[in-house]
C-alpha cells in the first residue's frame, strides 16, 4: 500500500525537467520511495553514441544505493511521450533490491508490481 500516490507522480513528472535527452527529446523523470520514507528522483541521461544513455529508473534508484538505501517500497515515472513501463533492464536493475510487491506506478498508464512486470527474474542471492 503507497501512500500520497499523487504526490510521487507529480515529483515524477517534475523530475522530467532534470532529463538530459537533446537526441530523442523524450523526458523520463522518476521517483523512488525507499523504505524509510525518503525519497530520490532520477531522469533520463542520453549521450552521443546512444549506448551510454542511463534510464529515469535506473538514475533513480542508483542515487538512492549510492546514498545507502537497500530497501524500497514503490517507484513512480512519468514520461513526456506514450505512457509505458520500465523496460527490461530497468526491471531487473530494480529487482536487485525490490520484492515482487514492488509498487510501478506510471503517470497516465496505471500502477502494477514489480513481480508483475518481471516474474521469475534472477534472484539477489543475499
Ligand atoms: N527511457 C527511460 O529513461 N526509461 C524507460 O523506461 C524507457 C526509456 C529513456 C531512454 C531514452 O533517453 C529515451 O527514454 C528514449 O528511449
Ligand atoms: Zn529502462
Amino acid at each position: 500500500m503507497i501512500m500520497n500516490k499523487e504526490t510521487l507522480i507529480q515529483e515524477a513528472r517534475e523530475a522530467r525537467n532534470d532529463s538530459y535527452s537533446p537526441y530523442s527529446e523524450f523526458n523520463v523523470g522518476a521517483v523512488i520511495q525507499c523504505a524509510d520514507g525518503s525519497r530520490y528522483t532520477g531522469a533520463n541521461i542520453e549521450n552521443i553514441n546512444y549506448t551510454n544513455t542511463t534510464h529515469a529508473e535506473e538514475n533513480a534508484i542508483n542515487k538512492a544505493v549510492l546514498d545507502g538505501k537497500r530497501e524500497f517500497t514503490a517507484i513512480a515515472i512519468s514520461l513526456s511521450g506514450d505512457p509505458i513501463p520500465p523496460c527490461g533492464m530497468c526491471r531487473q536493475s530494480l529487482s536487485e533490491f525490490c520484492d515482487d510487491d514492488f509498487v510501478v506506478i506510471v503517470d497516465e498508464w496505471g500502477e502494477t508490481t514489480l513481480g508483475e512486470l518481471f516474474p521469475s527474474g534472477m534472484e539477489n542471492i543475499d
